[in-house]
């Protein structure tokens, strides 16, 4: 590989594997993984602080005023910080879930986090995933998957992650939510969820964690040859 900057783009909806086969893939790749899934997060729970509501599209604009979200890299292991403050933890919430998809079809968020992302990409090869990486923030990425797995697969990994922390949600909970954030993130106006025409697809349902990470790397790598 050369010295030039490699930007990888993996877009999909929740739930698909992006984040744990991604952060692996990058790992070994020596590349750093950027999860933007977690600004939007963490717009979220500033607005769920201030009582906000989250479907408010003028109260969400206003509520960028004066804070700031950051992402730092310890160790390859990206951190958010909402005005300074490590949100990292706070953010998983289903709650701030939710509050991520409502805030995240607003323009005036979307714009407010662009160059965060724009400018990571620009100076760290990386593998970068959300939603609009590949269509809207990085277009000219030299390698872009949309990554998917049917919505039951999806519930279920997410269900079996929640339970681990000691969440107390439902499977069917955790399934309608998802439903829901499907549709809130793929039917916005603005950099709805969608592969790239220059992506390669990606069905993750019945595939294996190690699968998955081993399917993404001979896809970056046969690219990038
Ligand atoms: O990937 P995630 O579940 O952490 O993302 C949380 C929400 O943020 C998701 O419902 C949609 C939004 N999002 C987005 O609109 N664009 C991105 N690039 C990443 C996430």
């Amino acid at each position: 590989m050369s010295n030039t900057v490699i930007n990888v783009a993996i877009d999909g909806p929740g739930g698909a594997g992006k984040s744990t086969s991604a952060r692996a893939a990058a790992k070994e790749l020596g590349f750093i993984y950027v999860d933007t899934g977690a600004l939007y997060r963490a717009i979220g729970v500033n607005a769920l602080r201030k009582n906000i509501d989250t479907k408010d599209v003028s109260a969400v604009a206003a509520s960028l005023e004066g804070i700031s979200v950051d992402l730092v890299f310890e160790n390859g292991e990206q951190k958010v910080l909402l005005n300074g403050e490590d949100v990292s933890t706070e953010i998983r919430t289903p709650p701030a879930s939710m509050a991520a998809s409502d805030v995240s079809a607003v323009p005036e968020v979307r714009a407010f986090l662009f160059d965060l992302q724009r400018d990571i990409a620009s100076r760290n090869s990386c593998i970068m995933d959300g939603r609009d990486i590949g269509t809207v923030v990085l277009p000219d990425a030299q390698v872009k998957i949309f990554l998917t797995a049917s919505a039951e697969e999806r519930a279920q990994r997410r269900f079996a992650e929640l339970q681990a922390k000691g969440s107390s949600s439902t499977y069917q909970q955790v399934l309608d939510e998802l439903i829901e954030r499907d549709y809130n993130d793929s039917h916005r106006e603005i950099a709805p969820l969608k592969p790239a025409e220059d992506s390669v697809l990606l069905d993750t349902t019945g595939v294996s964690l190690e699968e998955q990470v081993e399917k993404i790397i001979n896809i970056i790598k046969e690219k990038i040859s």
